[in-house]
């Protein structure tokens, strides 16, 4: 089976970059991405490429090459669907926030309009690839839908999670580890499969190319993110013993690292991991461990969740301490706000909790960072309800550099890894602080030796 016609639901961080690099690499496929968000679309559309709604090295130079040649960005959901051969869901599935499941499961309200709409539009068969992270044994729901509500016509169900990262996407979209495919053991699944992997074999080779059963490709994706949180959490873990104990965090992590067996990524000690995918994912596993009756599973994968909660607790506990036991009052710099550097993406980034923290306490605080506006850093605070939107925005300014964040200021805490934090003129901030002047790098990106020796009191995350 030839695909001639993709349609993508959902034009965000995973919609967005994916079917950009599929359009990219097969110039012979239209492909086009709808969202219900007009702005959003709009911003994929605009002339300026500075102005796509999300920042991704490379991205650009990406659409620009595709866009209006065989990659489209529309609002017009049905058309997309009707023209379409395959259609991938990529929408957002949040935490619950209501009802059973609250605070873990996930919603799929948005799946399942989504397989809604797809039955009443389609009127030619379809392959429905799920691209968002789905609990496992979700594409039996969607099957069910489809199969209940449509115009007779056939759907085979593929599973395909994507494992980009935020910040690598177009790289790791160019040169991923592994495609992973799930799709029916029967013949018409087969084709299905097969269908999906004559399109990534355009550029990503063979072996690298999985094919599963459906459930064990929806398993491994939330199996993957648990893993790579589950390290985080564990050099985290190990950070606050290094500080206790006098070892240094990043020569343990090296020293680990270079066991072949344990691999050197990922092995980095921060202020705690951030992103749409890590809570959420390992929530939603808990929940369907629980679900399945595995309480050891569930409180085994909790674990990793309530480290995180802890390190960011600590780092925020650690700034009051240091500065006398209060900030009331006083000025704090934070450099950095995105979840990791390179991108502008803010959800569950630690810099949040870690702000809403020393603003119970009373602090003053102002934010630099490179890429995340002022109205997203107020609507992550607003949506935490801990005070009304105008005390955050009395309490909570936004600065346009690193210098004027920093004027007047008793301490900085850097948030994010973003490079350009690195090459400051650590000297020209030192003069415009209050004295004592304290850094606390919660990235252990920074040159503590010339810092020190600027005259800053220096703490590093896992440093004794
Ligand atoms: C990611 C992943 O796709 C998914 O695996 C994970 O489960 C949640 O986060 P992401 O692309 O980062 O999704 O989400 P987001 O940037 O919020 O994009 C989702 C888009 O879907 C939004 O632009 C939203 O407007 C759109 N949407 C949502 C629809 O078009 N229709 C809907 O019914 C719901
Ligand atoms: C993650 C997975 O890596 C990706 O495969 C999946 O598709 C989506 O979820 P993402 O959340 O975009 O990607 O970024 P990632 O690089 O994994 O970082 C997640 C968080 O962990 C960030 O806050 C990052 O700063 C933190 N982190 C990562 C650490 O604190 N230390 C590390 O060593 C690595």
């Amino acid at each position: 089976m030839k695909i001639k016609n993709i349609c993508c639901i959902g034009a965000g961080y995973v919609g967005g970059p994916t079917m950009a690099v599929v359009a990219q690499k097969c110039p012979h496929i239209n492909v086009t991405i709808v969202d219900i968000n007009a702005a959003r679309i709009a911003a994929w559309n605009d002339a300026d490429l500075n102005k796509l709604p999300i920042f991704e090295p490379g991205l650009d130079e990406v659409v620009k090459e595709a866009r209006g040649r065989n990659l489209f960005f529309s609002t017009d959901i049905d058309k997309a669907i009707d023209e379409a051969d395959m259609i991938f869901i990529s929408v957002n599935t949040p935490t619950k926030t209501y009802g059973k499941g609250k605070g873990m499961a996930a919603d799929l309200k948005y799946i399942e309009l989504c397989a809604r709409q797809i039955a009443q539009v389609a009127k030619s068969d379809k392959i429905v690839v799920e691209k968002s992270t789905l609990p496992v044994r979700t594409a039996s729901a969607i099957k069910n839908i489809l199969e209940n509500t449509g115009n007779g016509v056939n759907f085979q169900i593929l599973s395909n999670p994507e494992f980009l990262a935020e910040g690598t996407a177009v790289q790791d979209l160019l040169n991923p580890d592994r495609v992973l495919i799930g799709g029916d053991t029967t013949e018409a699944g087969k084709k299905a499969i097969q269908a999906l992997v004559d399109i990534y074999a355009h550029w990503v080779p063979k072996e690298r190319i999985l094919t599963t059963n459906v459930w064990s490709s929806e398993l491994s994706k939330l199996t993957a993110n648990a893993f790579l949180a589950q390290r985080v959490s564990s050099i985290n873990a190990m950070s606050e013993l290094c500080e206790k104990s006098g070892a240094d965090v990043n020569e343990v992590s090296k020293a680990i690292g270079m066991d072949s067996r344990i691999g050197s990524k990922f092995l980095k000690a921060s202020v705690g991991f951030g992103g749409s995918c890590f809570q959420k994912d390992i929530l939603n596993l808990v929940y369907i461990a629980k679900t399945y009756g595995l309480t050891k599973v569930a409180n085994y994968w909790e674990q990793v969740i309530i480290m995180n909660d802890h390190q960011k607790q600590r780092f925020s506990d650690n700034i009051v301490s240091t500065l006398f036991n209060t900030v009331s009052g006083k000025k704090i710099t934070f450099l950095g706000w995105a979840f990791k550097k390179d991108t502008n993406d803010t959800r569950e980034s630690a810099a949040i909790k870690v702000a809403d923290n020393l603003l119970n306490e009373q602090a003053k605080l102002s934010v630099y960072d490179p890429k995340v506006v002022a109205e997203r850093i107020y609507a992550d605070l607003d949506y935490l309800n801990t005070r009304s939107e105008e005390e955050n925005r009395s309490l909570l300014t936004v600065a346009q550099d690193p210098y004027e964040a920093s004027k007047d200021s008793h301490a900085i805490a850097v948030l994010t890894e973003w490079d350009e934090f690195k090459t400051y003129d650590w000297q020209k901030i030192y003069d415009g602080m209050h004295k004592p002047a304290f850094v606390f790098d919660g990235r252990g990106i920074l040159d503590m030796a010339h810092l020190k020796a600027i005259g800053f009191e220096c703490y590093t995350i896992g440093k004794g």
